[in-house]
């Protein structure tokens, strides 16, 4: 009788299975699960040569040949692929494609988003990828940075809800079930607080302001059970995160008791020695994260050899290799990748890959995320059919244009090279193609574009004008492009871009009401439109339902209920201007421009207005371990149905050390029909009243905090009252 192979036996417990297949590997084989390579680049000889673990941006087919040549090698050791599938599994052609990150946060809707992940996971799964590079944990505050669109925003809180939510979208509640995958985490951390806004600088962190706000979002995610994280580019402090032992092993491990692993970003490892200069050689480099507990290195091509070469000339202890080693095996097996897991099925993947109802998911999640930012005399509902509207122009360089509203990481945004699979542009619904679906018969609609999103020139413009002054109503769709959006596209300016200013100085000219929607990555400094446009719409990149879902918001066919989770400048100047700032003296203000943000965080209008009345707190007085239960009345005081976002901030306002003005503490959505009134539940729990001390404490200081409850974070949407907290 041959005798039992533990590792490959699916009854045998993970950890003896673990341990049975590292004592059969090899050191090459070892370090090559410690790898992972481009699968764009010969992936093949990766594998047979270096043992190579996991690839990254390979799809389909692709990845059942290459995961039939690793199960036929010595151990059969299965590979895990790798993609950013941050907003959908977008770089599919087929898949569904749903709003951005930071569209989808101004959804304030968990549940939506953990579907999002679920639907992502399925179709991701259906091709052979088992790890989404998702969700980005960033804390949004330089909005120059390319990659602000990738971030929920710039609340710690919120983030830390909507990414533990699409973690437990893409995992599941058990790795080996059918089409759950891997999350991981990015970038771990602090990697949003650039300098200048440009990409991977130096984070200027000191460990309080980490603990205070960049490691929340990420421990949330870790006690949600998020399986991998991924090192940010930069360092902080003087130390790269790939190399920071402070980070990937102190507090990730030791304080919270992670149990994944961690990868690299792209080449951090060679830039330690190439860019950031802090190693002089790749051994240098490898050895100090290594040490430092990182467990994968993405696309450094030197790495296995220069592992093994560190361990055999006896620089490098193997037990570092073998923990990373058993951190990578033990998601494998969890996977299900060396039993039924391991290939794609791409027959099946046909008919649930952007089927119906994934698509009915992402217009449902388009229009949660758009936000109404004016609406001067109820101009927005439009009304088709009535006989008001006749002649409806449509104006501007992104009302028909796919790839601007969908945004980056899909198929041809350029990170996969040229790739044979590009997405067809009819499976989108641009914003022009959704209101004429959305018009038919009722009306004449008219399209001109106007000008371009980069592009200064200023012909059409005269064109564009004079359709507007011919129509009813002119609609302006306008914004930003993958030119201007995404990693290695920071940039210094935040106004609008080659002739957009001038087109809608023009149109606004003609005297026809103009309707500004505004398809964009990030908030843009946008207070000429502002005051002038009558309506202004913001629908980010809102993905392949798009187009519907804006159409719908203007017709009135749904009430817009999107709150920003970012606060839009008057000018780039004021960078930073996030809701939740330390209270300073002297210079609070500037002397040629508000303080103020132009859109706070959390503001965002209806078709309905929204009345707050009777703020309760179950306390006075609260006790360490206590719930603080607050209420408060929210009535529905216009005309149609509608949902509010009913936010709670805390102030704690004496405390050992400077806290915001305001941070968020709870939120809650409420549908309420017309004159409606609902008491909304909100929990304060003990524990969200702390703040990181002098000392790097985490802990609740007594004294005076005020709630306030309300429809933004601006004051005058806020009732107030006051608790103690006592010893
Ligand atoms: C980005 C990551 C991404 C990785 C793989 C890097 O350049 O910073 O966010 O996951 O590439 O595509």
């Amino acid at each position: 009788m041959s005798e039992k192979i533990v590792y490959q036996d699916p009854q045998c417990p993970i950890e003896e299975r673990i341990q049975d297949l590292l004592s059969r590997m090899t050191l090459e084989e070892k370090v090559g699960q410690m790898c992972q390579m481009n699968g764009r680049e010969e992936p093949e000889k990766w594998l047979r040569e270096q043992h190579v673990g996991s690839f990254l941006h390979m799809l389909g087919e692709e990845t059942n040949e290459l995961q039939k040549l690793a199960e036929q090698s010595q151990l059969g050791i299965p590979i895990i692929f790798g993609i950013d599938a941050i907003h959908g599994h977008a770089f599919w052609p087929t898949a569904t494609v749903f709003p951005t990150q930071l569209a989808l946060s101004c959804s304030w809707n968990p549940e939506l988003i953990e579907g999002i992940g679920r639907i992502t996971a399925k179709e991701a799964a259906l091709t052979g990828v088992h790890w989404t590079f998702s969700p980005v944990l960033g804390i949004a505050r330089d909005l120059r940075w390319g990659r602000i669109g990738e971030t929920f925003g710039e609340d710690p809180y919120l983030i830390g809800v909507l990414g533990s939510a699409i973690v437990r979208g893409y995992q599941g509640e058990d790795l080996s079930a059918p089409y759950t995958i891997l999350a991981c985490a990015k970038h771990y951390a602090g990697y949003s607080e650039t300098q200048g806004g440009r990409d991977s600088s130096e984070a200027d962190l000191s460990e309080r302001k980490m603990r205070s706000l960049f490691l929340r979002p990420f421990h949330e995610v870790v006690k949600a059970g998020c399986a991998t994280l991924m090192a940010g580019y930069q360092a902080i402090d003087g130390v790269p995160c790939s190399a920071n032992r402070w980070l990937l092993w102190d507090v990730l491990r030791e304080e919270w008791g992670f149990e994944g692993f961690v990868v690299s970003d792209w080449k951090n490892v060679e830039h330690m020695c190439e860019d950031q200069k802090t190693c002089p050689t790749l051994e240098d480099a490898t050895l100090r994260t290594i040490e430092a507990g990182n467990d994968m290195s993405m696309n450094t091509p030197g790495f296995t050899e220069t592992a093994i070469k560190l361990v055999e000339s006896g620089q490098l202890d193997v037990t570092y290799i073998e923990e990373a080693v058993r951190n990578v095996l033990r998601l494998k097996f969890e996977l299900g990748l060396f039993d039924e897991n391991r290939y794609a099925d791409s027959e099946k993947g046909k008919e649930i890959i952007g089927c119906a109802e994934h698509r009915q998911v992402a217009l449902e999640s388009a229009y949660q995320s758009i936000v109404l930012l004016k609406n001067q005399d109820d101009l927005l509902p439009l009304s088709a059919g009535d006989g008001s509207l006749k002649r409806i122009a449509v104006i501007g360089p992104n009302a028909d244009d796919v790839k601007a509203q969908l945004g980056d990481w899909v198929s041809w945004s350029g990170q996969l090279g040229e790739v044979e699979f590009e997405r067809d542009p009819a499976s989108i619904i641009s914003v022009l193609t959704g209101i004429r679906n959305r018009v038919g018969d009722a009306g004449r609609v008219d399209y001109c574009r106007g000008c371009d999103v980069v592009d200064p020139s200023t012909e059409q413009i005269g064109e564009a004008a004079e359709l507007a002054r011919e129509s009813d109503v002119a609609i302006v769709v306008v914004g930003d492009n993958l030119l201007l959006t995404g990693e290695c596209h920071d940039r210094a300016s935040l106004d609008l871009t080659g002739g957009q200013q001038q087109l809608l100085e023009a149109v606004h000219a003609t005297g026809t009401p103009m309707v500004v929607v505004l398809i964009n990555s990030k908030p843009l400094s946008i207070p000429w439109v502002t005051e002038h446009a009558s309506a202004i719409v913001e629908a980010w990149n809102p993905g392949m339902e798009g187009g519907t879902a804006v159409a719908g918001i203007l017709f009135g066919d749904r009430n817009p209920s999107g709150k920003l989770t970012i606060s839009f400048p008057y000018h780039v100047g004021q960078q930073p201007v996030y809701y939740n700032q330390v209270p300073g003296w002297h210079t609070d203000c500037y002397v040629d421009m508000p303080k103020e943000p132009l859109f706070s965080f959390g503001y965002g209008l209806s078709y309905t207005s929204f009345a707050y009345s009777n703020l309760r707190l179950s306390v006075e007085e609260l006790a360490e371990g206590e719930t603080l239960w607050v209420e408060v009345d929210a009535e529905n005081t216009g005309k149609r149905k509608g949902t509010e976002v009913v936010q709670l901030y805390v102030n704690d306002v004496y405390s050992s050390v400077t806290t915001p003005v305001k941070e968020l503490k709870g939120f809650r959505r409420v549908e309420l029909k017309p004159g409606e009134k609902k008491t909304v539940p909100l929990e304060v729990p003990y524990e969200c009243l702390a703040l990181v001390n002098r000392e790097l404490e985490t802990v609740v200081e007594p004294g005076e905090f005020e709630v306030m409850v309300g429809g933004s974070s601006r004051d005058q949407d806020l009732l107030k009252d006051k608790f103690k907290v006592i010893v």
